[in-house]
């Protein structure tokens, strides 16, 4: 079988849109590296994958709210002797509540996750693309990072930095033969509101969700174009397009809305 050597790397391939691009990355003859941190259900996607497209899968498990954490992973894969061509950053972790009530070191832990994990990979494996001239990146923000978030700041902001930080190291990196891609999802079923502990808000209880199949085959085709963004779904469009036209106070209280609990009905 051709291209057995090409690997990439996928954060979160576990589960939700991370497990989708996962199979489609695998369907394409990518040899994989997936990084999470339930070791059980790595080693289960891991036998799924190779049983459904022949690939070779690595499976490192790891905590990468950790700061040492991707420099770790990134030690492992050299130690292996294995050269990712396509890096894809998908990990992540909203947390619902004010600001104000927040655990804050479980903030700082997310932060660290969604922007350090991201950004701390990034800068290994790119030294490697651009040594050898090549290479893909596919950085998973969220239409969330268009638009302030009340009762979800510090994730918002999160996703606020993905998608500019991901629009700049494009911009740097674009004559230099490797290609970063912002995959921007909107509400998509999937874990991240379980984690987030956020099930009792509208979001979830009265919205609809998008399928992750759906959604990693819009960063898939992103991602192998070398497209620099791309918005998953056409209410997603939409919803950016206001959020950007709007000051914030108004993006903010619409967003408020859309993710505040649901009340109770009285019996
Ligand atoms: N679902 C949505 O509505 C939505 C919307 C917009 C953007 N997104 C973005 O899409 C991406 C994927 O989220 P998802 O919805 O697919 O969530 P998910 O189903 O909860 O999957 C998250 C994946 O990340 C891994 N992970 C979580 N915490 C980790 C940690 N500390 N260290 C290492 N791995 C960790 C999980 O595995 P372990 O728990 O075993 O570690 C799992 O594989 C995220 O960047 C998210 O922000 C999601």
């Amino acid at each position: 079988m051709e291209n057995k050597e090409k690997y990439a790397l996928v954060t979160g391939g576990t589960s939700g849109i991370g497990r989708a691009l996962a199979e489609l990355l695998a369907a394409d003859q990518y040899n994989l590296i997936l990084v999470s941190r339930d070791l059980s259900e790595l080693q289960q996607v891991a036998q799924e994958l190779t049983q459904n497209h022949q690939v070779r899968v690595h499976t490192i498990s790891k905590d990468l709210f950790k700061r040492e954490s991707p420099f770790e992973v990134y030690d492992e894969v050299k130690n292996l002797g294995l050269n990712v061509e396509v890096l894809v950053n998908n990990a992540a972790q909203g947390a619902y509540g004010e600001f104000k009530d927040m655990d804050i070191n479980r903030e700082l832990d997310m932060i660290q996750l969604n922007i350090g994990g991201y950004v701390a990979l990034t800068s290994c494996f790119l030294q490697d693309m651009l040594a050898s001239g090549s290479g893909k990146i596919l950085n998973v923000g969220s239409i969330a990072g268009e638009a302030p978030g009340p009762l979800q700041s510090v994730y918002h902001g999160t996703k606020a930095f993905i998608n500019t930080w991901s629009a700049s190291i494009q911009y740097e990196l674009k004559d230099k033969g490797i290609t970063v891609t912002a995959l921007l999802p909107g509400a998509t079923e999937t874990d991240f509101f379980n984690k987030a502990e956020m099930n009792e808000s509208r979001m979830v209880q009265d919205m609809p969700h998008a399928d992750p199949e759906k959604v990693a085959k819009d960063g898939f085709d992103a991602l192998m174009s070398g497209d620099a963004k791309i918005i998953s779904g056409f209410m997603n469009k939409v919803q950016v397009g206001m959020a950007n036209m709007q000051p914030d106070s108004m993006a903010a209280a619409s967003m408020y809305k859309q993710q505040k609990p649901v009340e109770k009905k009285e019996d």
